[in-house]
């Protein structure tokens, strides 16, 4: 069986991407379909590579149950972008950043576009914002925005397995 395979990235690879690979491996465990995925996450930037998740998504992650284990890593086109079927922007810089490095554009997708109750939006309004500098309750929206985007995914992916 052909597996679905999900790259979430951002820029750190620290913040954002992390979190979502922390709620969609919960959603898909939980389900009982964690043999149907493959799940990572990156950063289009390098800076912090090796480090764990940041303090607040660690927290965040927490608060929600979910488990926080990561180590920050950059993308590697030659071989990511081969493995992924679908790579997943958190915002438009990176998408912009993952097709410079020549993604296949039919594999970049902004996350949030996967919301149900965004359908229809402008793609500027479909970012996941980087925060990285500013408080707590970033970080908590940040989970929201990330949490709802993941659900409508994993029901459009297990819609389109079955019909
Ligand atoms: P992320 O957030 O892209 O969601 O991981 C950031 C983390 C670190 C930096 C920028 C964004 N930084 O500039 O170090």
């Amino acid at each position: 069986m052909t597996r679905h395979g999900l790259l979430f990235v951002c820029l750190g690879n620290i913040c954002r991407s992390p979190l979502a690979k922390f709620v969609m491996l919960d959603l898909v465990e939980r389900r009982g379909l964690a043999h149907a995925f493959d799940i990572d996450s990156c950063g289009t930037g390098s800076w912090h590579a090796g480090d764990g998740a940041d303090p607040r998504t660690v927290e965040v992650a927490r608060r929600h149950g979910l488990n926080p284990d990561h180590v920050a890593r950059p993308v590697r086109p030659a071989v990511d972008f081969d493995r992924f079927g679908l790579l997943l922007a958190m915002d438009l810089d990176n998408r912009r950043n993952l097709l410079r490095l020549g993604a296949p554009e039919a594999k970049v997708k902004l996350l949030r576009s996967f919301d149900p109750a965004l359908s229809g939006q402008p793609e500027h309004t479909l970012e996941v914002p980087d925060p990285y500098y500013g408080g707590p309750e970033g970080f908590e929206h940040m989970h929201e925005m990330i949490s709802a985007a993941c659900r409508g995914l994993f029901e459009t992916l297990v819609r389109a397995r079955v019909s």
